[in-house]
């Protein structure tokens, strides 16, 4: 199969933040694995405040960048939940999403 022809897999959801983002950040018993299902990510949760500023560390390929990569939704996570201000990210428009990230 060309790359052309891989069918869409990340969904825009249709809510919008009522009010601008404060930034609270949930991640709840989160798995995920790339296609080659080897999990990158296991059960993962964490609590991030609005206008906090964390530094997460881990050695090489342990997953920062993957953790970066789902809060945008490049790649869609295997089991839990993630949520900005309370709605979940699959809940929310792409757009909104990805612009609410810096
Ligand atoms: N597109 C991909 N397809 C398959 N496996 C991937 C992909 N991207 C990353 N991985 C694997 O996922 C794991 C986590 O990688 P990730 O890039 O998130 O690590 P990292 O903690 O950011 O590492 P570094 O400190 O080197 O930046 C690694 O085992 C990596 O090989
Ligand atoms: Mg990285």
């Amino acid at each position: 199969m060309g790359l052309l022809d891989t069918p869409i897999a990340i969904h825009s959801g249709n809510k919008t933040f009522s009010t601008s983002v404060k930034g609270e950040i949930s991640i709840v018993n989160v798995d995920f694995s790339y296609d080659n299902g080897v999990k990158v990510l296991k059960n993962l949760s964490m609590d991030i405040r609005a206008k906090s500023n964390i530094g997460i560390v881990g050695a090489t390929g342990s997953g920062k960048s993957t953790l970066v990569k789902l809060l945008l939704r490049f790649y869609e996570i295997d089991h839990g939940k993630i949520t900005i201000d309370g709605i979940n990210i699959q809940e929310l428009y792409l757009h909104d999403l990805r612009l609410a990230i810096a």
